[in-house]
C-alpha cells in the first residue's frame, strides 16, 4: 500500500491529481496522500475540499496536510513536486521584462524560463536532500517548470529517482489518436529533444506508418504553429517551438495583450479557491478547465502505475540522455520516448535525427546546461553566457542590462546569487 506526499499541493491542479488517483484505485492501492505546501492558508483550504472531494468520489483513502517535509516525505512512495517559487506574481516578471528588450516574455521559454529555473531548482535541491534523508526509495514525480532543467539539476547535485514531467510529449498520441480515431496504445513515434522543444516523427499506428493524409490531419490539432511549415518539415513539433519558428510575430502579440496568461491566472485562481473553499462544494469548479496543465494527473499516475505495477509502458519523459542522442552529452537531460517499469524509464533508441532541427535542439540544450549550472553555483558569468547562448537571446548588449534587470526583480528569491 502506498503513500504519497504532494509538495506545492495547495496549487489549483491538486485535485485533478487526487480524481486521477481515485480512478486507478484497482491498480494503485493508496492508503495515504499527505498535502505538503508553505502557503498555510492555501494548505487548509485544499485539505478541506480534498477531504470533500474524496467523500464525493467514493474514495477511501487517508489525506492529511503539514507544512513539515519530515512528516510528509517519511515512509513515502512517491513525492509528487508542483512547485511555483514566487507563484504567479513572480511569473508575470517572466512574462513582462523580457518583452520591453523586444524579446518572448514566457515562463518557460527564453530568458523567462531561465529565471524560472533559477528561482526553483535551488528549492527542489533543498526538497530532493530531503527526500535522500527522509524517503531515499522514494520516486519524485516532478512537474515543476522549467521540468527540464529541474530534472538535469537533481541529476547533478542530488542521489534521487526523479522523472521530469510534461504533459506535451504525450500530446502528438492524443492528437493523432483523436485526429485518426484510434486508441492511443496503438500510436508510437520518435521524439527527439527537449521539454517544450521537442519533434515526433517516423509515427506508427498497428506497426504501420502513417500515410501523409493522415500526418496532415494530426498536424491540425497543432494549433500554433504553421501548417506549411510542420508540412515542410515533416515532423510534429511541440507547440512552444512557436516562440522560435514565429518570433516576431509571437513578441508583437505579447505585446499587444491586455493581460499576460499570468495576470489572467491570478484572477482565475481567485474564482477557482473561492469554490474550493465554499464547505458546501465537494466537486471540482468548473473554472478549471480554464487553467492550463491539461493531462498532468494522466502523465503523473501513468508513470506511478507504470513504476509500481511494473507495466512497461511507453511514455515520453525527461531523463539524462546517456548516449540516446548522439549529438548530445551523457549527462544533458533530455525529453525522449522511455520504456517504464519498476526500475524506471529506460530510453528507447532514436532511429535517425532530422537534420532540419539538429541546431536548434543542441543550440536550446547548450542554453540550458549553463543555464543549469548558473542556477546551482549562483555564478553570474554563467548566467549571462546562458543567456547569450540562448537562440531566441543572442544579442550581448541586451542580455547585459536584461539579466540586471531580471536578477533585481526576482532577487527575494535568488539566494543563490
Ligand atoms: C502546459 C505546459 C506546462 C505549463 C502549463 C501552463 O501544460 O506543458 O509546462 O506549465 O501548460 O499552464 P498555465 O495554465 O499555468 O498557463
Ligand atoms: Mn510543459
Amino acid at each position: 500500500e502506498l503513500k504519497i506526499a504532494i509538495v506545492g499541493a495547495g496549487s489549483s491542479y491538486t485535485p485533478e491529481l487526487i480524481e486521477g488517483l481515485s480512478e486507478h484505485r484497482e491498480t494503485l492501492p493508496v492508503k495515504e496522500i499527505v498535502l505538503l505546501d508553505i502557503n498555510e492558508e492555501r494548505l487548509s483550504i485544499m485539505e478541506g475540499f480534498v477531504k470533500r472531494y474524496i467523500k464525493h468520489l467514493n474514495y477511501d483513502v487517508k489525506v492529511w496536510s503539514t507544512t513539515s517535509r519530515e512528516e510528509a516525505f517519511t515512509g513515502a512512495d512517491f513525492v509528487s513536486t508542483q512547485i511555483r517559487v514566487g507563484g504567479n506574481k513572480a511569473r508575470i516578471f517572466d512574462e513582462k521584462i523580457p518583452l520591453k528588450y523586444g524579446l518572448i516574455g514566457q515562463e518557460t521559454t527564453g530568458v523567462g524560463g531561465m529565471f524560472n529555473a533559477f528561482r526553483v531548482i535551488p528549492v527542489m535541491i533543498e526538497i530532493a536532500k530531503d527526500v535522500e534523508k527522509y524517503c531515499p526509495n522514494a520516486w519524485i514525480i516532478n512537474y515543476s517548470n522549467p521540468t527540464g532543467l529541474v530534472t538535469e539539476a537533481l541529476n547533478k547535485v542530488c542521489n534521487v529517482k526523479i522523472a521530469g514531467l510534461c504533459a506535451g510529449g504525450m500530446r502528438p498520441r492524443w492528437w493523432a489518436a483523436e485526429a485518426l480515431n484510434v486508441p492511443e496504445e496503438k500510436i508510437y513515434y520518435d521524439y527527439l529533444g527537449l521539454n517544450h522543444m521537442n519533434f515526433s516523427y517516423n509515427m506508427t499506428i498497428d506497426g504501420r506508418p502513417v500515410t501523409d493524409e493522415e500526418f496532415s490531419n494530426i498536424i491540425k490539432k497543432c494549433t500554433t504553429v504553421s501548417q506549411d511549415w510542420m508540412e515542410t518539415l515533416h515532423l510534429i513539433p511541440s507547440q512552444y517551438t512557436q516562440y522560435y519558428f514565429h518570433t516576431k510575430e509571437r513578441v508583437q502579440q505579447l505585446k499587444e495583450q491586455d493581460k499576460t496568461r499570468g495576470e489572467s491566472i491570478l484572477e482565475l485562481e481567485k474564482q477557482i479557491f473561492r469554490e474550493y473553499a465554499d464547505e458546501t462544494n465537494d466537486q471540482k469548479p468548473k473554472t478549471l478547465a480554464k487553467r492550463g496543465g491539461g493531462g498532468y494527473s494522466k502523465v503523473a499516475i501513468g508513470v506511478m502505475d507504470a513504476i509500481y505495477n511494473d507495466t512497461g509502458k511507453w511514455m515520453v519523459i525527461n531523463v539524462a540522455n546517456n548516449g540516446t542522442v548522439r549529438f548530445l552529452d551523457d549527462d544533458a537531460v533530455i525529453e525522449t520516448a522511455c520504456y517504464v517499469s519498476k526500475n524506471g524509464m529506460k530510453p528507447l533508441t532514436i532511429a535517425d535525427y532530422p537534420k532540419a532541427i539538429v541546431g536548434l535542439v543542441s543550440a536550446v540544450k547548450n542554453y540550458e546546461s549553463l543555464a543549469v549550472e548558473a542556477a546551482i553555483t549562483g555564478d553570474k558569468d554563467l548566467a549571462l553566457q546562458a543567456l547569450v547562448a540562448h537562440p531566441l537571446v543572442r544579442d550581448y548588449d541586451i542580455a547585459k542590462p536584461l539579466l540586471e534587470e531580471m536578477l533585481e526583480a526576482h532577487k527575494d528569491y535568488l539566494p543563490q546569487f
